[in-house]
């Protein structure tokens, strides 16, 4: 077993406006959160890593900070938040909160005042620029959400910088008071007992000094999201981002046992320069490629062995299936290979992270236009980049809402949800929830799936093969990509030994030698016992 809860554990992403709502507003809340603690022990999630709860105007909901110090009253108050962090802390869950240091809310305090003049005390707290020729933007940057980066601020004459939306402006990270600010934010959540941070797009946090234009993207396709016209060379990864990271490691090590979690989209060998060169940087930089890779066994095996191999000496390895900001994984793989994607999140070498509702087999629920919130989906439309229908409620029971409020949802609740829910799943031995529930109860069982060393086996053109082995304990794990029966190959093959579980939930025991994994179909095989 792995020696440290983050790396033994499993971190489940709570997106806290749509978990449970306790109070009837049709948002979700932090008592809500409470108030479903006790199906998280049951699934056997260790980690509960809550998207923003401070208080915001919700134009990115929540992703736009008014005070980093402070609960959205929507969410609850801090004596609600410390009532879920001593909950969670009782049944043994991790609390982690989203920290999002690269912009505030326009709202906040210090923009507010940052605004109000060119010699304001906080004008460098931001990033500020003079107009270009004609009064056009300082250069030709776009935000990520569609549109200029640039907002032009009438009453002083000066353009700021957001790579989000207008209401989110971007801090200024090359000024050591907003470093020192911001620190002292994330001190007073781990004063009170929270276990660690995610850090919102961690790769973003500074920009090129110079302000230099981002060169054309000779790749860019028509329909493709604005921003990817350009390459992102003087707006992401820039080098001096490195030391703030080390820096934010730094803050959290002065506390025991707590982690940092860096939300970055980076190819591989890009990624792994945030675990620091002396491992004094993000233990856990999120690795969202399974995200993005093409769904064959192929690439997959590829995957593992380039991100196993890039790994510095020491490094953790995690894996994300999903998030808020990502198609579902069963929309992207199909329902059937949902169950394949599950057992390979849960069988792979290190921390997994899970997105509530993939365990449901949520996919992509419909928003009708007229009940959009999605602020991306608003700016670039009809690209299918909104977000929204991967953040509808979770679906506890057959009610009203799924059990999800007793008011109106502020998004539409998944219309399959009579037979899609908690309640039902759960005494269905088949269901998609039952066999999470049971990965996890077998990484918890077996050491080698969760500590244990991973080497990729031969197998067939659909069929990824690896094995966990730790000390003699080995465990082999075949998953059938594809859509057909195929009889397990190669010489890497277990001779003998027992299945311990199979995504269909219907074979466990001997297997013999030929035996065929049929179409969509992974087991989990212990050798030689
Ligand atoms: C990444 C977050 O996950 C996303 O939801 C948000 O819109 C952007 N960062 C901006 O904070
Ligand atoms: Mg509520």
């Amino acid at each position: 077993m792995p020696d440290l809860w983050w790396k033994s554990g499993i971190v489940y992403e709570i997106y806290p406006r749509s978990f449970q709502d306790s109070d009837g507003d049709g948002i979700g809340d932090l008592n809500g959160i409470r108030q479903r603690l006790d199906y998280l022990v049951w699934l056997g999630v260790d980690v509960l890593w809550v998207s923003p709860i401070y208080p915001s105007p919700m134009a990115d909901f929540g992703y736009d900070v008014a005070d980093y110090c402070s609960v959205d009253p929507r969410f609850g108050t801090i004596a609600d938040f410390e009532g879920l962090v001593a909950e969670a802390h009782a049944r043994g869950l991790k609390v982690i909160l989203d920290f999002v240091p690269s912009h505030t809310s326009s709202q906040h305090p210090w923009f507010i005042e940052s605004r109000s003049s060119r010699s304001s005390a906080k004008r460098d707290w931001y990033i500020w620029a003079d107009a270009g020729p004609d009064g056009a933007p300082p250069n030709n940057w776009i935000s990520n959400f569609g549109g200029p980066a640039w907002t032009f601020d009438e009453p002083t004459g000066q353009y700021y910088l957001h790579g989000f939306l207008r209401e989110q402006p971007d801090l200024n990270w090359r000024n050591p008071a907003v470093r020192q600010a911001m620190y002292a934010a994330m001190r007073f959540w781990l004063d009170k007992g929270v276990d660690g941070f995610r850090v919102d797009v961690m790769w973003l946090m500074i920009k090129d000094a110079a302000l230099r234009d981002n060169p054309p993207n000779p790749g860019y396709k028509a329909g493709e999201r604005e921003i990817s016209r350009l390459l992102d060379t003087y707006t992401a990864d820039q080098p001096e981002v490195q030391a703030v990271v080390a820096e934010m490691r730094a803050v959290l090590d002065a506390y025991p046992a707590r982690v940092l979690i860096g939300e970055i989209y980076l190819p591989v060998e890009r990624l792994v320069a945030y675990y620091g060169k002396a491992l004094d940087g993000a233990q856990l930089p999120f690795n969202f490629h399974l995200i993005q890779v093409p769904w064959t066994a192929a690439a997959i095996g590829e995957l593992i062995v380039d991100y196993e191999g890039a790994l510095p000496e020491g490094a953790w390895p995690n894996w994300v299936l999903g998030n808020h900001d990502q198609p579902r994984v069963a929309a992207r793989v199909g329902s059937s290979q949902a169950r394949v994607a599950a057992m390979l999140l849960l069988t792979l070498r290190g921390t997994p992270t899970l997105y509530y509702g993939d365990e449901l087999g949520l996919a992509r629920v419909p928003v009708p236009p007229e009940a959009v919130q999605d602020p991306w989906e608003k700016n670039e439309p009809g690209l299918g980049l909104g977000r929204d229908p991967s953040r509808t409620p979770m679906q506890w029971d057959a009610s009203a809402n799924a059990g999800f409020t007793t008011g109106r949802p502020w998004l539409p609740v998944d219309p399959a949800y009579a037979t899609v829910n908690v309640a039902v799943l759960k005494n269905d031995a088949a269901s998609l929830l039952t066999l999470h529930r049971s990965l996890i109860a077998l990484r918890r069982q077996y050491p080698a799936l969760s500590g244990g060393s991973i080497r990729l086996l031969s197998a067939g053109p659909d069929i990824l093969g690896y094995e966990r082995r730790e000390g003699d304990a080995r465990i082999a794990v075949f998953l059938n990509l594809g859509v057909t029966d195929e009889p397990l190959p190669g010489a890497d093959q277990p001779r003998d030994g027992q299945v311990l579980l199979s995504t269909h939930a219907d074979r466990t025991g001997p297997f013999s030698p030929g035996s065929l994994l049929r179409a969509n179909e992974g087991i989990i095989f212990q050798i030689g016992r």
